[in-house]
C-alpha cells in the first residue's frame, strides 16, 4: 500500500505548525451509525427499495468476503484478470489476489462514473470480471454497463458497499450484476457484516458457517460500547457499567489487549487491515445480532435521514471557498452513504479537523501498490483531496450543527 495523501501517512507524524498528526483526540461524534432506541421507530408503509429486493441474499462477515466469495462462486481465479477501479480501497483488491486472480485498473471520470472506453482498451482474452462501484451512494449507469459486459461477455460485480438503498431505471440497486455486495455495517449500526446478492445465480449452494458463541458476544458488546461512548442507550449503559468495566479490565490483565474496537472505530476506512479481507472468516456467516438489527431497523428512517443531513450539509457547506461537494445535489432516490467535500489544501484541512475531533472517513487513501500511478490521474486527485463527512441517521441535530461549525470555521483560522 502506497500512501497517496501526506495528510495522514504514518511518515508525516508533524504538520507545518509542529504538531503530531498521527495522534488525534476521539472523534466527538460518530462517525458511524451508532445503536439507539430510535433505530427501530419510524416506520412506514412506502418501501424504500434496496439490495435487500435486489435477488437471493447471503449474510456473510464483511463486504471484502462477499467479493472473495463471488469470485470463487463464479470460478474466476489462476490467470484470469479482473478490472477494478483505480480508486478503490484495498479490500476491494485483497479477493481478488486470494483467488491468484489478475487486478487490471481502470479509469474512473471526475464526477466517480465508470470511463467505459478506457475498459474496452483493457479488455484481453483473459478478462472474466468487471467490478463497478456506487460510490458513496450516487449509482453508476447500470444499463449501459450491463449491455457492455453482456456484449464483452464478461461477469459484472456491482459493487453496493456504500448504496444499500436505491433504485436503477425502477430496479432495486444492486439487481444488474450477477452478482452484487454491500457493506452493511455502513448503513446500520452494527459491528459485522457483509451481503452477496445475486439475481442471475443460484447461491443456495454457498456453504456458509454460523460463528462460535465468542463472536456472536464480541460483535453484540462492540455494537453496545460503540453506543454508549457517543452516549446513547443510557438506560441499558447504567445496567452494564459495572460488568463491561469488569470485562474490560481482565481483557487488560489476561492479554495485555484493550478492549476491541469495532469496525466503525477504525480508521480512515476498512481500507487499513483493521477487519480488511480474512481468508479464515470468508466463509462465515454475519453475526446474529447484526442480522437481527439489520432486519429490525426502520429502513424508512435512514433514507429519510440520510437524505436530509445531505441535504443540509449540501445547504451549509456547498459554497466555501476552500473546498466544494463532489455531487452538488442530491437526485431523487439516492441514499447517500457520506458527504464527499473536495479540498484545495488536503494536508492543512485535514490536520485542523482532526485535532478539533471531528470525524474523517477517508476512501482511497491507500491504493494497491502494484498499481501503476499514472494509471488514473482522477483517481490520484480524489484519494488526495476528498474527505467524507458522516451524515447517517443516527446523528444528533447538535453534532451535524457542531460539525458543519467546525468545517465552516477553517477558512477563517
Ligand atoms: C467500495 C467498497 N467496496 C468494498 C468494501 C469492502 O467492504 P467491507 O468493509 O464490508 O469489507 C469497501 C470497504 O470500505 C468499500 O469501500
Amino acid at each position: 500500500m502506497i500512501p497517496v495523501s501526506e495528510s495522514s501517512s504514518p511518515t508525516s507524524a508533524l504538520d507545518a505548525q509542529g504538531v503530531r498528526t498521527d495522534i488525534y483526540p476521539r472523534e466527538k461524534i460518530p462517525k458511524q451509525p451508532v445503536l439507539s432506541f430510535a433505530t427501530f421507530t419510524h416506520y412506514s408503509n412506502s418501501t424504500s427499495p434496496s439490495v435487500l429486493d435486489a435477488g437471493a441474499v447471503r449474510y456473510v462477515n464483511r463486504g471484502s468476503m462477499a467479493i472473495g466469495l463471488s469470485l470463487q462462486h463464479a470460478k474466476v481465479g489462476n490467470g484470469d484478470e479482473v478490472l477494478l477501479p483505480a480508486y478503490h480501497c484495498i479490500s476491494m483488491i485483497e479477493p481478488v489476489i486470494w483467488r491468484g486472480a489478475r487486478p487490471v485498473f481502470y479509469r474512473i471520470n471526475p464526477d466517480t462514473s465508470i470511463n467505459l472506453s478506457d475498459i474496452e482498451s483493457r479488455l484481453t482474452s483473459r478478462t472474466r470480471l468487471l467490478l463497478v462501484t456506487h460510490y458513496f451512494g450516487f449509482p453508476q449507469d447500470m444499463v449501459r454497463i450491463r449491455n457492455f459486459c453482456d456484449a464483452h461477455r464478461i461477469l459484472l460485480i456491482e459493487d453496493c458497499a456504500h448504496a444499500f438503498f436505491g433504485a436503477i431505471n425502477g430496479a432495486p440497486i444492486g439487481s444488474f450484476g450477477d452478482y452484487a455486495i454491500a457493506s452493511p455495517w455502513k448503513f446500520f449500526p452494527i459491528s459485522d457484516g457483509g451481503l452477496i446478492i445475486s439475481a442471475r445465480r443460484d447461491l443456495s449452494g454457498l456453504e456458509l458457517l454460523t460463528p462460535g458463541p465468542w463472536f456472536q458476544a464480541k460483535t453484540l458488546v462492540n455494537t453496545m460500547e460503540h453506543a454508549f461512548e457517543y452516549r446513547r442507550l443510557a438506560a441499558a449503559h447504567l445496567l452494564l457499567k459495572a460488568p463491561l468495566w469488569f470485562k474490560n479490565q481482565a481483557l487488560r490483565q489476561t492479554k495485555g489487549m484493550v478492549p476491541v474496537i469495532a469496525p466503525s472505530d477504525a480508521g480512515s476506512s476498512s481500507n487499513l487491515g483493521n477487519g480488511g479481507f480474512d481468508a479464515a472468516r470468508v466463509n462465515n456467516r454475519m453475526s446474529m445480532s447484526s442480522w437481527l438489527i439489520t432486519n429490525m431497523a426502520s429502513k424508512h428512517r435512514i433514507v429519510e435521514k440520510r437524505r436530509h443531513n445531505y441535504a443540509r450539509l449540501l445547504a451549509e457547506l456547498g459554497n466555501l471557498p476552500d473546498c466544494r461537494p463532489l455531487f452538488a445535489s442530491l437526485p431523487e432516490g439516492v441514499v447517500p452513504q457520506v458527504f464527499p467535500l473536495v479540498y484545495d489544501v488536503p494536508v492543512r484541512a485535514f490536520s485542523l479537523l482532526k485535532r478539533a475531533g471531528v470525524p474523517i472517513i477517508r476512501f482511497g487513501e491507500y491504493l494497491w501498490e502494484d498499481m501503476d500511478s499514472s494509471t488514473c490521474p482522477v483517481t490520484a486527485e480524489l484519494s488526495r483531496c476528498v474527505f467524507q463527512f458522516p451524515c447517517h441517521q443516527e446523528l444528533r441535530d447538535n453534532e451535524l450543527h457542531w460539525m458543519i461549525t467546525q468545517i465552516r470555521s477553517l477558512g477563517k483560522r
